[in-house]
């Protein structure tokens, strides 16, 4: 039996039209990829799935589960490779393009895969935390694995061809031993443009083919250290941060953030009060950093 009346062609057409004009996607939203971080995995981001379809009902949220906890301080170009695999079938189902959404050394992931990825078709990537401009500073995470160590002396293994097989080292980036970070990491000064190699112009390129950069990352962060490497800031070797704009990747748009921000899609989000392993769970800052970005 029917249930109601359908409503005439003009009424669906208005119908629409206010849909519309309310910011209701007609043609679904663009399905959502959580890329985890380091020590973590699919279960840390139930309650962001959470919120992402609370908000915007029916969007299809994946959380990849690949590389996850003692797997990811696997070597990050192998996991950029498994990452890969994973995202690019969920892409080809994606007419509209997908949006792109990864914590802490999953940004980093994410940036290389975007990179490298000269078809992808990310439409928002959303870095949530990640140490973008590397890390320098004794963390949880760090500790666990060089408790000997204090951050002045890390660079004495990190930069050693064999830790740069574990992913931490990869992303090391000691302001005091400038040219041993450029000469022996082997992921980070590569992804950031510090140093040129052949294929920067073709990652720019593909790195370029997103619609927006949203930058979240706060002072109380507690891991990321300085917490601003999630903003692209980071410390001179006097340990006096230098922000983005002033960052030498930045004024030479080694990988594209120049141009980025020029176009206007550069959106960063600061909040306080926010320790590490909860700018994944907090409704305030998904309200006021993501929510936006997802449709
Ligand atoms: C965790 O990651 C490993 C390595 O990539 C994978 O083999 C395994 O299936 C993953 N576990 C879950 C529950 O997804
Ligand atoms: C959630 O975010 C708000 C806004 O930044 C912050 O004040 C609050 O402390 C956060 N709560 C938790 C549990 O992280």
């Amino acid at each position: 039996a029917e249930m109601k009346t359908p409503p005439g062609m003009c009424g669906s057409l208005l119908l629409l039209l206010l849909l519309q004009l309310q910011g209701v996607r007609i043609d679904g939203y663009r399905p959502v990829v959580i890329v985890h971080g380091i020590l973590d995995g699919p279960k840390e981001f139930k309650t962001l799935s959470g919120y992402i379809t609370k908000v915007h009902p029916g969007t299809k949220v994946s959380v990849i589960s690949v590389d996850n906890y003692s797997y990811s301080v696997k070597p990050l170009w192998t996991q950029v490779r498994d990452f890969g695999k994973a995202i690019g079938p969920i892409m080809k189902k994606a007419p509209n393009g997908i949006h792109l959404l990864c914590f802490s050394q999953g940004g980093l992931i994410c940036r290389a895969l975007l990179s490298t990825m000269p078809d992808h078709n990310v439409h928002n990537f959303i870095s949530l935390s990640s140490p973008l401009a590397g890390q320098y500073g004794d963390t949880n995470y760090l500790n666990r694995y060089f408790p000997d160590y204090i951050k002045t002396a890390v660079f004495k293994i990190c930069y050693l061809r064999f830790w740069q097989k574990v992913s931490i080292c990869q992303y090391w980036n000691d302001p005091h031993h400038r040219s041993l970070y450029l000469q022996k990491n082997n992921f980070l000064p590569k992804l950031n443009g510090e140093t040129f190699h052949s294929d920067m112009q073709a990652w720019r390129k593909s790195f370029l083919r997103i619609n927006k950069l949203v930058l979240i990352g706060g002072p109380d962060d507690g891991v990321i250290t300085p917490w601003q490497s999630s903003h692209f800031g980071f410390y001179d070797s006097n340990e006096n941060i230098v922000e983005m704009r002033k960052q030498e990747y930045y004024r030479n748009d080694a990988f594209g953030l120049k141009t980025l921000d020029a176009r206007g899609d550069v959106s960063t989000c600061i909040h306080s009060g926010v320790v590490h392993v909860q700018w994944h769970s907090n409704f305030t800052v998904f309200q006021s950093c993501m929510q936006k970005w997802l449709t």
